[in-house]
């Protein structure tokens, strides 16, 4: 199925957070209509004034529904930032309960996770935003993942992006270009289906976004990883509860693009 052509309304998850203001102040930019998913409408109204609001917990798929209602799009900046099972309730349980709660609707998705989300050889590095990765590629959803470097270890003139795959990529970059590319991921035909590393480097920032995702490979139609990623973490020596996640979002559609 071809995604949507016309994005007006975003849904952004995550909002309230360092990425998601700025997102949602991209969002604005390019015209977009975004509605932002908060828990504490009290501290959203102070942080995002003027925003259309709609109160909803990545924890409960019930809250979800209303909030994923008519949404063309959804950015998710969302991030718990915490121990390996916060990751799992929030990072990775997040995306799971907010694809459950879209019950067959089919909303272009810009998922930010993060560098370093295929590296089991950090220590203490958790597989919970890869396996997040994994359940939105299973989706079949239209959708693009971007795994931002260092945020802000970038100075003010290393503004030329750098996009990378394979997992391998380091480095910082700037919050505002973080939420500027999943924006426009969005809106920009050639980042469908793509997985990329993000990082910056000495220069200016590049203009033609078309080139900018043209140049990335998709990632295979049917693949649970990202189109280089490394082979190493077997769906067979996945936990029975991501098994059976992955099972029961995986789409008829079969593709992300
Ligand atoms: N630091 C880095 O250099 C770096 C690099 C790459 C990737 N990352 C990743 O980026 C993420 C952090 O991004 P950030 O700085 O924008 O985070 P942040 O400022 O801590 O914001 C996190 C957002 O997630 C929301 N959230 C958390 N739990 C939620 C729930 N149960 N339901 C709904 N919303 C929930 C928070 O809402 P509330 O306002 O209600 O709490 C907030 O809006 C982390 O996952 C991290 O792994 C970080």
């Amino acid at each position: 199925m071809s995604p949507k052509q016309n994005i007006t309304d975003v849904l952004m998850v995550g909002a309230t957070g360092s990425i998601g203001r700025l997102a949602v102040a991209a969002a604005q930019r390019h015209g977009l209509r975004p509605r932002a998913l908060v828990r504490d409408m009290r501290r959203a109204e102070r942080l995002l004034p003027g925003v259309e609001l709609v109160q909803a917990d990545l924890e409960d798929t019930a809250t979800l529904q209303r909030a994923v209602g008519g949404a063309d799009a959804i950015v998710l900046t969302h991030g718990s930032g915490g121990d390996p099972e916060t990751r799992r309730r929030v990072d990775y349980g997040g995306v799971r309960n907010l694809l459950r709660a879209l019950d067959g609707a089919r909303p272009r998705v810009a998922l930010m996770t993060s560098i370093y989300a295929t590296r089991s050889d950090i220590p203490g590095n958790s597989p919970w935003k890869r396996r997040s990765e994994r359940l939105l590629r299973a989706s079949g959803l239209p959708c693009t993942i971007v795994r931002p470097g260092w945020f802000d270890d970038a100075g003010p003139t290393q503004r030329r992006l750098v996009l990378e795959q394979g997992g391998t990529a380091d480095g910082g970059i700037a919050r505002d270009q973080i939420a500027e590319t999943l924006v426009r991921s969005l809106l920009t035909s050639t980042a469908l289906g793509k997985t990329f590393e993000l990082i910056a480097t000495e220069g200016g920032e590049q203009s033609d976004w078309t080139e900018l995702f043209g140049v990335l490979k998709s990632d295979e139609a049917g693949s649970l990883d990202g189109v280089l990623d490394p082979a190493d973490l077997p769906l067979e020596a996945e936990p029975q509860e991501v098994r059976a996640d992955l099972d029961a979002v995986r789409s008829p559609h079969g593709t992300n693009a």
